[in-house]
């Protein structure tokens, strides 16, 4: 009995100690199969992943809005669907006012004619809705999209994005405004900028004024950016309109304010030598990726 339990132990220990080596021996063809085959050359470069990039207006305005921040303004955002009263009325721009002529206008179907809604023209309804909310001293910039009823073209747009300023306290005149917009400029556009301030008219501010640089391209001499005229517009402003303040009950004898808006893809199209706005949205990615 013993003998052959014996016999078959060595049987099994031999079968058992073959199929262990061949397994053995197969795990290790596998491994130096893999090694050769999936094999890692640790000196050649990583792929590129492909990164994404902001898009040029949220870089213009987050770079104008630093710049207000320092001279201390606030950043604050409204509505793109607005009451005409803040678009229009609220601006010295009544319901018969030629000035409603500059802002073609997207209006908006409602229930009733009462109150009629639109998709806001312009960043400036933003003036009213702060100083409705806050008692002066009141330092805000709005950045934002706005909307206008045109046929699109190399220079306009049915939407594009503007940014305001309004700033409103006791003894504030347009020698403030002189001086933030100067240093505005000089901040975005070099040190060595010049500005010039003409007579323009808005119908929320008294009075208005038309906002030009000296061309960087061409230090005024005149070249194309410039048109040969050595100028180029970059916002409108003024002194807020004793009207406007009366609205929001900001007594005009005691505060006056500046405001001012621009529009940002002119900035852009100025500082980049761009000659079409439609390239801004038309989500051409040769176009994007060169910001
Ligand atoms: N809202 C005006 C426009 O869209 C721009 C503007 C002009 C804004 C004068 C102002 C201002 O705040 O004072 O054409």
């Amino acid at each position: 009995m013993g003998a052959s339990a014996n016999e078959v132990k060595a049987f099994l220990e031999r079968h058992y100690g073959e199929k262990k080596e061949t397994l053995k021996q197969e795990a290790y063809q596998d491994l130096e199969r893999t090694l050769t085959v999936e094999k890692i050359d640790v000196t050649l470069p990583g792929r590129t992943i492909p990164l994404g990039r902001l898009h040029p207006t949220t870089q213009i305005v987050r770079q104008i809005c630093d710049i207000f921040v320092a001279l201390g303004f606030q950043v604050v955002e409204g509505p793109e669907v607005e009451w005409d009263y803040y678009n229009f009325e609220a601006l010295n721009i009544p319901a018969d006012h030629p000035a409603r002529d500059m802002f073609s206008t997207f209006w908006i179907d409602t229930e009733s004619s009462e109150r009629p809604m639109l998709l806001r023209t312009h960043t400036s309804p933003m003036q009213i809705r702060v100083m409705e909310r806050t008692r002066p001293p009141v330092r805000v910039v709005v950045p934002g999209k706005v909307y206008r009823y045109e046929a699109t073209d190399a220079t306009h747009e049915s939407m594009f994005y503007q940014l305001e300023g309004l700033a409103v306290d006791e003894n504030i005149t347009l020698a403030d405004l002189k001086g933030t917009l100067f240093e505005f400029a000089k901040r975005l556009f070099g040190e060595e900028r010049k500005v010039r301030f003409r007579c323009d008219y808005f119908p929320f501010v008294e009075p208005g004024v038309e906002v030009a640089i000296d061309c960087f391209a061409c230090g005024g001499a005149g070249c194309r950016l410039c048109s040969g005229t050595g100028w180029l517009e970059i916002l409108g402003a003024g002194m807020v309109h004793p009207d406007v303040l009366r609205r929001v009950n900001y007594d005009p004898d005691v505060y006056t304010g500046f405001a001012f808006g621009l529009g940002l893809e002119r900035i852009l199209m100025l500082r980049y030598g761009i000659d079409d706005v439609r390239l801004f949205y038309s989500n051409d990615t040769r176009f994007l990726r060169q910001f």
